[in-house]
């Protein structure tokens, strides 16, 4: 005897209640559920686009090349869900802050483990090249207090708009990186240079994408900062300068209101002389929050 069906047959009107039931003996409950819920958006979403078989190819080939462009160094799945918004609503979702505390942004690909530890004061800018910046200001807690002992580890991109990593041999290693340790009362400050604004890897198929849709490939200039500290939330931000031509259009949305420094141009030769600058140069202070482990 033919036994009977659970489930019935695919058809077009059943087909994710057909493939859902199917995964009913998965071996992990999230794995079950995460599908369940990609399985049901996805045939949503093939319904209501209803691809031709040359769509669906196009869309499968796509995914191959995305894949085939990666390697040791190229991420291009990533770089798809930063130009997705996905990176961005993942680092929102997992980075509820309390309120008063600095808020998060992508990490990105161009972070690089074991940057030296440098003396407060220190210029990150190895070359000399670009506009000088003196950048400052406090880790805090959220009621104020300084944070002792909190690690700034700072990456930038230089004045054309490249992180060493993308210019071996033309920048000197760890140029325009350092980690910084705050004393008692909770000051950081360094200098490096202004930077620029600069496209993510836009010469695959994530580039492609951008183009076909109008879109540019470029990130507004900024620095990064993972700032973390004995008893709180580690923190991984940036800060950007809200004149950039860029500032309203973010490749990757990484931009928040709360995260746009001041890039003070000084031209004044005692002011740079007490920073260990010649004028002019940037300055730039700006504070960080960071949030108890706790969450208070
Ligand atoms: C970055 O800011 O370094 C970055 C972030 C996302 C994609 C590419 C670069
Ligand atoms: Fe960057």
């Amino acid at each position: 005897m033919i036994e009977e069906h659970e489930y019935g047959y695919f058809t077009e009107a059943d087909s994710a209640d057909v493939v859902i039931a199917r995964n009913k003996n998965a071996k992990d409950e999230r794995l079950k559920a995460v599908m369940a819920v990609l399985v049901r958006k996805l045939h949503e979403a093939v319904k209501e686009i209803e691809p031709t078989q040359e769509e669906w190819f196009r869309a499968i080939l796509y995914l191959t090349e995305t894949g085939q462009i990666c390697n040791e160094w190229r991420q291009e799945f990533i770089l798809l869900s930063d130009v997705l918004g996905v990176s961005m609503l993942v680092d929102a979702i997992n980075n509820r802050k309390p309120s008063g505390a600095s808020e998060s942004t992508v990490l990105g690909p161009f972070h690089v483990a074991g940057a030296p530890e440098l003396p407060m004061g220190a210029d990150i800018c190895l070359d000399q090249k670009g506009e000088p910046m003196f950048v400052h200001g406090h880790i805090l807690d959220t009621k104020g207090n300084p944070i002792a002992g909190a690690k700034i580890d700072v990456w930038q991109a230089n004045d054309e708009g490249f992180y060493d990593v993308q210019q071996k041999g033309l920048q000197p290693d760890f140029n325009l990186r350092g980690v910084f340790r705050t004393g008692e009362d909770g000051r950081y400050w360094f200098r490096g240079v202004k930077p620029k604004f600069y496209p993510i890897p836009d010469d695959g198929p994530v580039g492609k994408l951008l183009g076909a849709l109008g879109r540019h490939p470029y990130r507004p200039a900024h620095l990064h900062y993972i700032i973390s500290a004995e008893g709180f939330e580690t923190l991984t931000t940036h800060i950007f300068d809200p004149d950039d031509r860029y500032i309203d259009s973010d490749a990757v949305f990484g931009v928040k209101k709360s995260l746009l420094a001041e890039f003070v141009p000084v031209n004044d030769e005692a002011a740079a002389a007490k920073v260990g600058l010649s004028a002019p140069f940037y300055d730039v202070a700006f504070d960080f929050v960071l949030s108890r482990a706790d969450k208070s």
